[in-house]
């Protein structure tokens, strides 16, 4: 476990193996580095041939760095210094962070490095040490020529500001740097372990440990329960398979039980094959993560029970296997889904709209103030927006601009795509209600479409991470795997809303 602490402490005095100061692009030295008296560091970083460009760098060990009691510098380039903000830092310290976590303190001006909000900086900085240096070892013996992975060493990390910093203020970031970093992890975590061991069951085991562990309610909905509750998109997509789904509910009370609750959903496919609409078997590996919206809703949850907001959030996450098995839904067949709504199935790969379903019907009922989804839900929206950014569709402009506000705050890009009604037609069905498949053009849409006809006329965005949930190259603070978005803008949502009025209910006619 590693601690994290504010101290008021000039660089040159901290005692550490590793004091991390920002280089700008030029090479310009950033806060800190001109303390260091008995060396030149922006020669040193320039004769080395860096630029300051993100994330170039280069250690100095002190060899007898007269004034300097660090063991080493890592200078780390942060780019140009009028463009620099919290995603720089994030982004940068997260590549710096696996050699940092070998190492046992580290201390760092960072978040000096960022004019505005030191808080906002202080949190973005510990985010991306925690995230960075996150790794999934879980399923490595250590009977092989490397041996065991080696274990994290870093014990402390010094945050350095000046004494006009707000002590209390910049703790609080800390600790709320912690948690939510945590929650992504715990995500990760879920969307890294393998389907054969996370079934929808295991999510649900998952769930109330992690409930217990925080102080949430909890309630897993077993067949028969969804069953007698007309969830008949989750029995639906579950029956090919031997894993039986489960319904996975959670609350989180922090304010008055009056006060209408923010609602939380995510996709818990925790395998698609595509089911008898099978799936071509190129890249079918990747589809454990398609539980990634899941996870990301039971981090937040984690988070939040931790960080106490003033505000209700209550979650209701759909989980099942998608399996073409004996017991299989065929292509053709019509269910019946939580509030009555039918929807006939042409494409047994289109599944997460159909579990989906039952649960946005599900927590509209709660009349919450706003509802979010998240779902690995279209390879359309992969093709639309690329691997990195999140597709948000929605009904309420307000929410959208929360939604996205908290998103760029966040570090996790997300982009409005529109939810065009002249398309339902394309989902129009001649036996059911509605049917699970437009055409291949605008296939986000059409699914974004298809789930909100399950809201009702409730504030309602949907986040199609089938992009983002995942990385096959890792990123700055990611390695190779489970992403944990959203997880972050998720959380910087709920606690923007917790600071505030709570807006009117619309007029129902
Ligand atoms: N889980 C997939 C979407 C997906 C694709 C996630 C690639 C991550 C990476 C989803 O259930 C699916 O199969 N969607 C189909 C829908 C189609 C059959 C209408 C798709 O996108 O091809
Ligand atoms: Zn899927
Ligand atoms: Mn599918």
């Amino acid at each position: 476990m590693t601690t994290f602490s504010f101290r008021t402490d000039p660089p040159t005095h901290v005692r550490v193996d590793v004091l991390v100061l920002p280089m700008f692009e030029g090479p310009e030295a950033g806060p800190g580095v001109k303390d260091v008296k008995g060396a030149d560091l922006t020669r040193l970083y320039g004769e080395a041939g860096l630029k300051g460009k993100r994330g170039e760098m280069l250690t100095v060990p002190n060899v007898g760095i007269e004034g300097l009691a660090a063991g080493s510098v890592l200078l780390l380039g942060l780019g140009k210094k009028e463009k620099v903000n919290t995603n720089t830092l994030r982004r940068a310290i997260g590549r710096a962070a696996p050699s940092l976590a070998k190492r046992k303190s580290v201390a760092t001006t960072l978040p000096q490095a960022v004019v505005r909000s030191a808080e906002d900086a202080v949190q973005a900085t510990v985010e991306g040490i925690v995230l960075g240096s996150y790794r999934f070892d879980s399923y490595k013996s250590g009977k092989t020529a490397e041996g065991a992975p080696e274990r994290p060493a870093l014990e402390s990390v010094e945050v350095l500001g000046p004494s006009r910093w707000n002590a209390r203020a910049v703790r609080q970031a800390i600790a709320r740097a912690e948690i939510v970093s945590d929650a992504a992890c715990f995500a990760r975590d879920l969307v890294n372990t393998p389907a054969k061991d996370c079934t929808p069951v295991y999510l649900a085991e998952q769930a109330r440990k992690m409930a217990k562990e925080v102080g949430l309610q909890v309630k897993v909905w077993t067949e028969g329960e969804l069953e007698r509750g007309g969830f008949g998109g989750i029995l639906g997509v579950g029956q090919g398979s031997a894993n039986p789904p489960r319904l996975i509910e959670l609350k989180y009370e922090g304010a008055a039980a009056s006060q209408a609750p923010i609602a939380l959903s995510g996709k818990g496919v925790s395998f698609d094959s595509g089911g008898l609409s099978l799936k071509d078997s190129t890249n079918m590996e990747w589809m454990k993560d398609d539980m990634g919206g899941a996870a990301s809703v039971l981090g937040t949850m984690k988070a939040i029970a931790r960080l106490r907001p003033r505000v209700n959030v209550i979650a209701a996450i759909p989980a099942a296997e998608n399996m073409p098995g004996g017991h299989a839904i065929h292509p053709g067949d019509v269910l019946r889904h939580r509030g009555g709504k039918t929807s006939e199935v042409l494409n047994t790969d289109a599944e997460g709209r159909l579990i989906l379903a039952d649960a946005l019907a599900y927590l509209a009922e709660r009349k919450p103030r706003a509802i979010i989804d998240t779902a690995t839900l279209t390879g359309a929206c992969i093709v639309a927006l690329g691997d990195d950014i999140i597709g948000a569709f929605g009904n309420d402009r307000g929410l959208m601009r929360d939604i996205v506000a908290a998103g760029e705050a966040a570090g996790e890009p997300v982009w409005e795509l529109p939810l065009w009604e002249d398309y339902k037609s394309l989902i129009e069905s001649a036996v059911a209600d509605i049917r699970n498949i437009g055409k291949r053009s605008g296939g986000a849409i059409t699914a974004a479409l298809f789930l909100a006809e399950f809201v009702g006329d409730t504030p309602w965005v949907h986040l199609d991470i089938a992009g983002p949930a995942f990385t096959e190259e890792g990123g700055d603070f990611t390695p190779k795997g489970g992403t944990g978005v959203p997880v972050r803008t998720l959380v910087r949502y709920v606690l923007d809303q917790a600071g505030r009025p709570v807006r009117p209910a619309r007029a129902r006619t």
